[in-house]
């Protein structure tokens, strides 16, 4: 199996959109938003050449954990949901592998401000928690990524981390960082 995904129908509708996982065919569409500089500012890579972004898009393992977001047909946002195994000590660590995930997102800026990148974490937590049986999910990302931690306290992760000055950005030098999580007994986090 490449990731739990795997295991799910697809596409899978919400309110307003539509997820579905990440095809060859996304290429092109991810990187009319990955491309601009906003977007640029807070991803962990910031590809500027064409070539250096299909090369990283088309990695087996990234595709298989990237979902497509989907307006009406459009491409607005993509998600990735990363499987790992959670820390145990040595007699216990088969208990927790694959055992939680670590949520990313990235929705085009013109869609921005009308709530789709929360309706879209949202269902990839229930997924997460529900049909694949994960139990904990966390995310991180700078501290003046301000727009994505407000995305985090939206579906309601807590903020468990507040690190000093830890994580370097390209243009920013060193900046705070913060890590957010949630557990599947807390889901769903009320609105
Ligand atoms: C992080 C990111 C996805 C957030 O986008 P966003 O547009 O703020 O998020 P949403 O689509 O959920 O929209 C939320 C906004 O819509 C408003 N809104 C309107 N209708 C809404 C609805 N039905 N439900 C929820 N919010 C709604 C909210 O009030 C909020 O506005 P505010 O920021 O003025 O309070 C976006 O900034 C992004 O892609 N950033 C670059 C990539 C990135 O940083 N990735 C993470 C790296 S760690």
């Amino acid at each position: 199996m490449r990731h739990p995904f795997d295991t799910l129908d697809w596409p899978i509708p919400t309110a307003r959109l539509l997820l579905r996982r990440a095809t060859p065919d996304d290429l092109e569409a991810t990187w009319t938003f990955r491309q601009l500089p906003e977007t640029q500012e807070w991803i962990g890579a910031a590809l500027t050449a064409y070539d250096d972004y299909r090369e990283h898009f088309l990695h087996d393992e990234r595709l298989a954990e990237l979902l497509i977001v989907e307006l009406d047909g459009r491409v607005v946002g993509d998600l990735t949901l990363r499987v790992q195994d959670a820390w145990a000590q040595k007699e216990v660590a088969d208990q927790a592998k694959g055992v939680q995930g670590e949520l990313g997102w990235t929705l085009d800026p013109s869609y921005g401000g009308k709530g789709y990148a929360t309706e879209a974490v949202r269902a990839l937590i229930g997924l997460a928690f529900g049909r694949l049986g994960l139990r904990r999910l966390r995310a991180d990302c700078f501290y003046d990524n301000e727009p994505s931690w407000r995305l985090m306290e939206r579906v309601g992760m807590r903020r468990e981390q507040h690190t000093v000055k830890d994580s370097l950005h390209r243009a920013r030098g060193w900046l705070d960082g913060l890590s957010y999580a949630l557990l599947a007994e807390e889901w769903p986090a009320p609105k």
